[in-house]
């Protein structure tokens, strides 16, 4: 079971949070050369980075990925990296390597082999944080997606993906990777996100893929 802390509300549910990641990287460098953190895009985590970027820790030893990427230029409103460009690496993040999970190219496939290379050198992550859709969706595993079983089961690190719930194709760290991080936390704002996730907890993770990574994660969850 999966632990579940609940906030007041959703402002003070980012700078709590954004406190414990911090605190989690300070203690990884404290025994090894670099730490890994891994986020994911979406609306949601915007203010986690705000605060994340302006604690003073040594950024310089600290790699930074994203859970899944859509796959469009950063010139586009839909681009993670974009995100992460605007509101985690700068301030004191600012000095952060980031490792990016898109490369200029028609389809994700043709970019999967460096891509997956360059995520491996990463390993392994320190800390990660996952959002949900009320699909039950995490990173890019989606039901109903043409590589659900690859992405669910494979032993592959990366998966490239399409399906109906989603605008574009993606890009995804497996369910392997994902379990595979030291600290795991799934971030949920609203009454449907957390009826979705009491939902899922009863279904397969083929119909809620969330549940293939509930066990050892704490989520945090406000209801506005
Ligand atoms: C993405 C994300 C995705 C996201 C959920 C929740 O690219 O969309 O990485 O997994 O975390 O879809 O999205 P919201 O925070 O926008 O509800």
């Amino acid at each position: 079971m999966p632990v579940i802390l609940q906030y007041p509300d959703r402002a003070l549910l980012m700078r709590d949070l954004a406190e414990m990641v911090a605190d989690q990287l300070i203690e990884a460098l404290e025994t090894q050369e670099s730490a890994t953190l891994v986020v994911p895009g979406g609306t949601t985590p915007g203010p986690i980075f705000d605060s994340l970027c302006a604690v003073d820790l040594d950024w310089s030893r600290v790699r930074v990925m994203l859970t899944d990427e859509r796959w469009v230029p950063e010139t586009s409103e839909r681009s993670n990296t974009r995100l992460l460009r605007e509101r985690l690496l700068v301030n004191h993040a600012a000095a952060a390597t980031y490792v990016p999970l898109y490369a200029d190219a028609e389809t994700p496939e043709e970019k999967l082999p460096e891509l997956s290379e360059a995520l491996s050198q990463l390993m392994p992550i320190s800390v990660m944080l996952l959002g949900m859709g009320t699909d039950m969706h995490t990173a890019s595993i989606f039901p109903g997606a043409d590589q659900l079983d690859l992405a669910l089961h494979g032993n592959e690190n990366l998966v490239a993906m399409r399906a109906p719930g989603a605008p574009e194709p993606r890009i995804t760290l497996s369910a392997k990777v994902l379990k595979s991080a030291i600290s795991r936390h799934i971030v949920i704002v609203g009454a449907e996100k957390r009826e979705a996730l009491e939902k899922a907890r009863h279904l397969s993770p083929e119909e809620a893929p969330v549940t293939a990574i509930l066990n050892g994660s704490i989520i945090h969850w406000a209801e506005r």
